[in-house]
């Protein structure tokens, strides 16, 4: 068993033991803080000792996981301003916020100018420059669309021509021109989600780097002290199970940017990863309500199903690993056969996976849904009005359960 399927096999009786799971928990939302801290260090240990790693919220904004990620020292990177609020109330210094949401009002500009010193705030383009004030008590960053092929699916493929996303590269003259008159020190990019082709992102950064080192030797020659100071390479890389002997997606790519980009070393370092941090960290229990047969078909029909796995049930599975419990919390060993996994919510889409091989679920029985770390809890969808489920955090190591979040109604 992989370590979080362990760590799944084992919470659900410990909980149901301590009473943490009542009769109303039809499902529950569980956060691994020994997996979280182990993709956080090794993100940490594979860049250079002072990056400032700003953990995107969107993947996952649980109150208290963003107040771990910022006691373990880490950054976090908002969206929106709701999402600064809650790096701000999770306790985070201004200046390991990075704000970058393409829709930013004036209202927004003026509050993070007013009361929050020190933000990194990037701007989406170089109209939104013209928001910014002229002497800004906040670090401006302009994000650069690189214009390189990831490999990123469509949807999450942000560096094409027409992207809403950056100033496109090509337009250096223009970017350099807006860097000498307004007050820049920060580049950023996100080339894109669940990029496959790191070459291409590896090659983003290098082209990030070199636009700042243009930037600051005509900045030099204009006799303006100012420079670009930060690179923000964002995030992008898709989930990975780490191996005991042998290098991670995250440590090669890293690797590769210090190799391809040597002096990157001259400039602060931020990055933005949100899915490769959660994925492999988080799981959830669903109680079995109905198990039966249409014409070949057997179905389980679960509580948990687009609302919470969203980008599962309308994009494509993104490879959760399902165990089955009885009423005990005591996983099943039975025969296996192949079901379909059914959601609560009343449209015809909802499956968070179909012809999965199960041990025989029956009414009564928990589905473990493992691997949900990610773009989950954050997406909750309020299709059919359902209560988002209770969130505990876990500790196995500790033999310990807390909960983080009571179950709640979102329309409350
Ligand atoms: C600007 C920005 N930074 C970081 C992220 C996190 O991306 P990922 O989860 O692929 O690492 C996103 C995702 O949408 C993003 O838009």
């Amino acid at each position: 068993m992989k370590p979080l399927e362990k760590e799944a096999n084992w919470a659900l009786q410990k909980a149901l033991q301590d009473n943490l799971i009542t009769e109303e928990d039809t499902a529950v939302i569980f956060q691994s803080w020994n997996q979280l801290e182990v993709y956080l260090t090794h993100l940490k240990n594979s860049f250079p000792g002072d990056t400032l790693h700003a953990i995107a919220i969107k993947t996952n904004p649980q109150p208290k996981v963003l107040k771990k990620i910022i006691d373990l020292g880490f950054g976090l990177e908002a969206a929106s301003i709701e999402e600064v609020q809650l790096a701000i109330d999770a306790g985070a210094e201004f200046s390991k916020i990075i704000f970058d949401s393409p829709v930013k009002t004036k209202r927004e500009i003026d509050f993070c100018n007013q009361h929050l010193p020190g933000i990194r705030l990037n701007v989406n383009s170089l109209e939104e420059l013209k928001r910014i004030p002229k002497n800004p008590s906040f670090t401006v960053g302009i994000r650069i669309n690189p214009m390189i092929e990831t490999g990123a699916p469509d949807i999450y493929h942000v560096s094409s021509d027409e992207s809403k996303f950056g100033v496109p590269i090509i337009e250096k003259k223009q970017i350099i021109d807006a860097i000498i008159r307004f007050p820049v020190t920060q580049l950023h990019i996100h080339a894109g989600s669940h990029m496959s082709d790191l070459g291409g992102a590896i090659e983003a950064v290098k082209s990030l780097m070199e636009l700042a080192i243009e930037a600051n030797n005509t900045l030099e020659l204009n006799g303006i002290e100012r420079k670009i100071t930060a690179l923000d390479i964002g995030g992008g890389l898709s989930p990975e199970i780490l191996g005991e002997n042998q290098e991670s997606n995250m440590q090669s790519y890293a690797r590769a940017i210090i190799e391809n980009c040597p002096e990157i070393v001259n400039f602060k370092l931020l990055t933005e990863f949100g899915q490769w941090c959660y994925f492999y960290t988080g799981y959830a229990y669903s109680r079995v309500e109905y198990s039966l047969t249409r014409g070949d078909k057997k179905i389980i029909f679960i509580h948990l199903g687009a609302d919470f796995l969203m980008r599962d049930a309308y994009s494509k599975p993104r490879g959760l690993c399902f165990l089955t419990f009885d009423i005990k919390g005591e996983l099943k060993t039975t025969t296996s056969s192949l079901f379909d996994i059914a959601g609560p919510l009343c449209f015809a889409g909802d499956y968070v996976t179909k012809n999965q091989l199960l041990q025989d679920p029956e009414e009564g029985d928990w589905l473990g849904l493992v691997n949900t770390g990610s773009n989950s809890i954050g997406l909750w969808s309020r299709h059919c009005s359902r209560m988002v489920p209770k969130v505990l955090g876990s500790n196995m190591n500790a033999n310990a359960l807390e909960v983080l979040s009571e179950r709640f109604n979102p329309f409350a």
